[in-house]
Parts: structure tokens; C-alpha cells; sequence
């Protein structure tokens, strides 16, 4: 959010959990002959069930509730809802209807941050503000929510009071992001937490749902709620890297949109605390950055440019497989399993993400 408004870790994982060697298929953690099917069979009825969620009988609603629905994602947070799950008893009806809220409240989550972002696409399609403006953006981001909290209600107080505890967080990471740190704190120490807040909070919900209603101990929940958090870091670090690598139309979002809105990014920090040590590089990145000449698709071309090439994105990137490699040994205590494997895996590749 805007301030102006397949490598794999391998880190090794202690206790009887091992990761299997064989590639997940795509999209997927995991090869395993009964969880691969069984996944890839949990989020087709997530999926449908999504569907359901999002319709209205008013005809705009509909629409503009729908366009993101359609346009895609990778629909992280259900997976890992079924994964975690698939620790206890996936079978349990309420593992599906807690994966759509979850999704659900970060597909809403997305309509806003659009706005917030001036971002002129998501899911390869253009922002839903760019279609409909901002008010039927922002309204349509709302309406989902309520769409979250009706299914929630239905899973019990519990689930409600974790929902709107996740949901107070990720707008405090926004809110947080927007104004920036306080004079007296450190701006990296400011902005992870910003990214537990924003991202990890919902990231880690989606695995403890999804432990929770399968019916593990809460000792497991516990495990899923960690691995959650430093997992959720890992993914939005990544995220930020892309801004920076991705090529168009690899992630369905328009790259560089970050450095034009002056969203501070663990790139962008740890260069200008580079340039203010003397970095000549980092000193031609800040300057772009701070020309106010953003706009102009050319400066903002080769800001985008110079920053990927300085080594604070590498940094980056690996602070993110150093947060993917803690949310590995946090999974440590679990017996192994097929699942539990797959979340091994899914940490592995996460701060390497292309889209
Ligand atoms: C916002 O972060 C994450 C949310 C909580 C919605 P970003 O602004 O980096 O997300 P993208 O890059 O637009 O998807
Ligand atoms: C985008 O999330 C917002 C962030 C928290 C970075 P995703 O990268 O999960 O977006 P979709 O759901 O795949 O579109
Ligand atoms: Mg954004
Ligand atoms: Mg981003």
C-alpha cells in the first residue's frame, strides 16, 4: 500500500519431519499420490463455493464483486488452509467454508488497496477502480467483507473473534505503512512489522483455520500459527522483490508500482540507508526515487532499473529465505506427514516466487 495517500530453502528441518526430494507439480507443494489429488479436489469446491459467496442479485454488485473472483490468483490462503488441515480431519465441512472467508477477506482486502495503490491492474486484469472508480471499488471491497463475516458466523465465535482480530491487523499494517515509522524507530524494524501485520497476520490465520477445524491439538494450531507469521513475512518480502523483477504481465501486476506511489520496501529502505553511508550507486537510485519524476514511465523504467541491479534487492530476497527458513523449523515438531512436507515445500519456494 501506497505512502502518497524456484529456488528452494533448504534449510534442514530437525525431528522426524523430512522434506521428500521429489519437485512439487506446479501450483501445488506437494507429488504425494493421495494429498496432491486431494488438494487440487479441496480448492476446485473452495473455488466454487467462492463463486456462490460473491454473488448478488444487484447487477453491478455482481459484476464488480466477481471481476477479481474471475480474473484469478494463486489462492495461497485456501491452500494453506487445506494443508493445514490435512493435518487432522480434512474431511470437516467447516475446513472449506473457513478457506473461502479467508480468501475472501483478502480478495476484499485487494479492492482497496488498489485504490490505495493507484495500481492500474490486478490477476493480469485492470483494478476494479479503474473499471467501476474508486467509490464502487472501495463499496465492493466491503460488500465482501460482509460476505466473510456472514460464513464466519457460522463457525463459531471463535472463528469471528480471530477473523476480526486478522482483519484489525491487516488494516493497522496499512494504516502503519501509510504514515510510516515514528521519528525514534527504526524504519526496517517499522516496516516487518508492517509486514506481519498487512500480510502474515492473514497468512497465518489461513493455516490455523484450517488446523483448527480439522481438528488437530492445539499445540499443532499453535505450529500452524507460527508458520504462518514467518511465512507471511517471507511472502510479502518476496512480493516487494517483484515489484522490482517481475516482468509485465508475470505477476497480473504492473511492476515498479511500489517505487511510484513511495511505498517503502525493504529495497528501497536498505538503499537509503546505503546511499546515506556513501553508496554512490544507492545515492543514483534516491535520487530518482526522490526527482518526483516517477510519474514519467521512463525515470520510473530506469528506477525500477538501477534498484534491481544494486545489491539491497538481493538483500531482500534474502532476508525473505531467512523468514522462509524459520517458518521451516517452526513445522519441527510435527510428526511427519504428507502435508506436513508439503508445508516444508511451500516455505521452501516462497521468497523465490515468480508471481
Ligand atoms: C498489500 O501489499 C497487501 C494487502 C494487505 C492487501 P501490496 O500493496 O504490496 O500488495 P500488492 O503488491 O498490491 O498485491
Ligand atoms: C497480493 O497477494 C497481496 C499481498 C499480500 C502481497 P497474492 O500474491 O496472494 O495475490 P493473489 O491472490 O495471488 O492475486
Ligand atoms: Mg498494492
Ligand atoms: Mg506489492
Amino acid at each position: 500500500m501506497s505512502r502518497r495517500a524456484t529456488g528452494t530453502a533448504t534449510a534442514p528441518v530437525s525431528g522426524p519431519l523430512t522434506v521428500a526430494a521429489a519437485s512439487a507439480s506446479p501450483g501445488l507443494p506437494t507429488t504425494d499420490d493421495a494429498l496432491e489429488p486431494a488438494l487440487r479436489g479441496g480448492l476446485e469446491v473452495v473455488e466454487a463455493r467462492l463463486r456462490e459467496a460473491v454473488a448478488s442479485t444487484d447487477a453491478l454488485a455482481d459484476s464488480a464483486s466477481r471481476h477479481l473472483v474471475e480474473a484469478g490468483g494463486k489462492r495461497v490462503r485456501p491452500m494453506l488452509t487445506l494443508l493445514g488441515a490435512h493435518l487432522g480431519d480434512a474431511d470437516d465441512p467447516r475446513v472449506v467454508e473457513a478457506a473461502v472467508v479467508v480468501e475472501l477477506t483478502h480478495l476484499a482486502s485487494l479492492y482497496h488497496d488498489d485504490v490505495m495503490d493507484s495500481a492500474p491492474t490486478r490477476r493480469g486484469a485492470p483494478a476494479a477502480h479503474q473499471v467501476w472508480g474508486n467509490n464502487v471499488a472501495i463499496l465492493t471491497g466491503d460488500l465482501l467483507f460482509a460476505r466473510a463475516s456472514n460464513l464466519v458466523a457460522d463457525l463459531g465465535p471463535e472463528a469471528v473473534r480471530i477473523q476480526a482480530a486478522t482483519f484489525e491487523r491487516l488494516c493497522l499494517g496499512q494504516l502503519h505503512e501509510t504514515v510510516g515509522p515514528r521519528p525514534d524507530e527504526d524504519p526496517v524494524a517499522h516496516y516487518l512489522g508492517v509486514l506481519s501485520d498487512k500480510t502474515a497476520s492473514l497468512i497465518a490465520t489461513a493455516g490455523r483455520f484450517g488446523a483448527m477445524f480439522g481438528g488437530c491439538d492445539p499445540a499443532t494450531v499453535d505450529v500452524l500459527v507460527r508458520y504462518g507469521e514467518d511465512v507471511g513475512v517471507a511472502f510479502q518480502l518476496a512480493d516487494d522483490v517483484l515489484d522490482l523483477t517481475s516482468e509485465v504481465g508475470e505477476s497480473g501486476k504492473r511492476p515498479g508500482t511500489d517505487l511510484r506511489e513511495g511505498v517503502p520496501t525493504l529495497p528501497v529502505l536498505l538503499a537509503r540507508r546505503a546511499a546515506a553511508e556513501g553508496d554512490a550507486a544507492a545515492r543514483a537510485v534516491v535520487g530518482l526515487l526522490d526527482s518526483g519524476r516517477l510519474d514519467d514511465d521512463g525515470v520510473l523504467a530506469e528506477a525500477v532499473a538501477l534498484l534491481r541491479a544494486h545489491p539491497v534487492t538481493a538483500a531482500a530476497r534474502d532476508t525473505a529465505r531467512q523468514w522462509a527458513r524459520r517458518a521451516q523449523r517452526t513445522l519441527a515438531p510435527l510428526p511427519g506427514s504428507a502435508a506436513a512436507r508439503a508445508l516444508v515445500t511451500y516455505a521452501g519456494s516462497v521468497a523465490d516466487r515468480v508471481g
